[in-house]
């Protein structure tokens, strides 16, 4: 990390000392109206009311946003695909159908090296704009790909992860690797990227259906192998996906048991979508400190279902929850609009999302499911200094809306619901302004 002059940012200041769906709200959260967060050396160093930290720091340089800016962690997306950016938005199809005529053909041309680097630098600045200073990334199956991804990752200091697909049936051959190949291009990439800068490698059997069990095998073998590494994958999405990971693997009790018989399971696991658990997964997933990544506007485009946040979080035993786009499954990169699809997702299900609860899962569930807890995700001394300021005035419905909201949770509330990328004003990673609304020139 690179040694800088510490320099504070002042506005108003949104962290959380407690898990909302633990403890009443109003006290999961730690917020000041004239507030600020002193940055050096990449790291958080102080959060507080502005005028006691800066008597703190005599003589700091101030970026002083004013009183319609929020300054919180910058967004953790658990669960997105880097080369489904191209085909956002593509009509109809449920999962199997969707992958087949769009995912699949599109992801062939990742293995480029030249055409993986425009779509993960295109990736990577969207993210920034969307105020996502983290996220767990699926490539494809190429090396090549996973390249490009963490070259511009580590260019801009970010906290990513991602790893090369492991698929070996049931796709297009050129999408195919095997059991023995995929071992030993994952061990290279690991080898080549893992731990370098904030970089974070998974393991990434992209589903059951897409490997055989010898290559679940060796993806297990290979996690065991490189244990600070994570393991990311698809599980209880779709009820054909569902139904034909039965066939496929007679042998397991549920979708979750096909995984569990090779390893693929415990702290650093998380399962994208997870929405027709059954109760033994459910319990075997909490037993094992397994995380979940909730993609509520892909399921509601592709049609998947209605996630139960209710039963999995608001328990006595909760599961680690991630927020996640799912792009391009998902049709938004903005977790606005994430938040937004979580809030209706949950409400036809009979259960409203409180959007301090859904900013917690945005910034510091998510973290929590990539095992990144403590290093990004909050405003504390000692965290990296991934932030986002938000201009809660962004729009003119946002404004005219913010007229009537005379409280933190009402003023959230109506950002997740009505703003949009309008509304992130500047994204720091590590420290460095990576993102100016304002400004066409950045610090890169
Ligand atoms: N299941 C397996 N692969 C994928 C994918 O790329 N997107 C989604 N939404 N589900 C999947
Ligand atoms: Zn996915």
């Amino acid at each position: 990390m690179t040694v800088s002059a510490p320099f504070a940012i002042r506005g108003r200041t949104l962290a959380f000392k407690a898990d909302p769906f633990r403890v009443p709200v109003e006290d999961a959260v730690s917020a000041n109206d004239d507030g600020a967060v002193v940055v050096r050396d990449g790291k958080i160093v102080e959060v507080g009311p502005a005028h006691e930290v800066l008597a703190h720091h005599p003589g700091v340089a101030v970026e002083a946003y004013g009183p319609d800016a929020l300054i919180m962690a910058g967004f953790v997306d658990s669960h997105a695909h880097y080369p489904q950016l191209e085909i956002i938005g593509s009509y109809g199809e449920q999962l199997l159908e969707w992958l087949e005529t769009y995912t699949f053909p599109t992801e062939t041309k990742y293995a480029d090296f030249q055409y993986a680097r425009a779509g993960a630098e295109t990736y990577l600045d969207l993210a920034l704009s969307n105020g996502i200073t983290s996220a767990s990334v699926f490539s494809a199956t190429y090396p090549a790909s996973v390249d490009a991804l963490f070259e511009g990752a580590l260019a801009r200091g970010m906290r990513i992860v991602t790893g090369k697909n492991l698929m070996d049936r049931n796709c297009p051959v050129a999408l195919r690797d095997t059991a023995v190949g995929g071992y030993e291009q994952s061990e290279a990439l690991i080898a080549k990227w893992h731990g370098k800068g904030r970089l974070t490698y998974a393991v990434t059997p992209r589903f059951a259906v897409t490997s055989t069990p010898e290559q679940l095998e060796s993806a297990g073998a290979l996690w065991r192998a490189h244990p600070t590494t994570l393991m990311q994958t698809h599980m209880s999405e779709n009820h054909a996906e569902i139904r034909w990971v039965r066939e496929l693997y007679p042998e397991a009790p549920d979708y979750l048991g096909a995984y569990e018989a090779f390893g693929l399971i415990g702290e650093g696991a998380n399962f994208g979508h997870c929405i027709h658990l059954t109760e033994r997964e459910i319990a075997r997933l909490k037993e094992t400190g397994s995380a979940i990544s909730h993609c509520p506007t892909s399921n509601a485009f592709i049609g998947s279902g209605l996630f139960d946040m209710q039963g999995l979080r608001d328990c006595d035993d909760p599961i680690r929850v991630g927020l996640a786009t799912d792009i391009g499954g998902g049709s938004s990169l903005s977790m606005f609009d994430t938040m937004k699809a979580a809030y209706e997702i949950a409400q036809l299900r009979g259960y409203s999302l409180h959007p301090i609860k859904a900013f917690w899962l945005a910034t510091v569930g998510s973290a929590g499911a990539l095992r990144m807890d403590g290093k990004v995700g909050n405003l504390a001394a000692g965290y990296e200094a991934d932030i986002v300021v938000l201009d809660l005035h962004s729009t003119p419905i946002v404004r005219r809306r913010m007229r009537e909201a005379d409280s933190l949770s009402e003023a959230l509330f109506i950002q997740m619901i009505l703003a949009d990328d309008r509304a992130v004003r500047a994204t720091y990673v590590a420290g460095r302004k990576l993102h100016d609304r304002d400004q066409t020139h950045v610090d890169r």
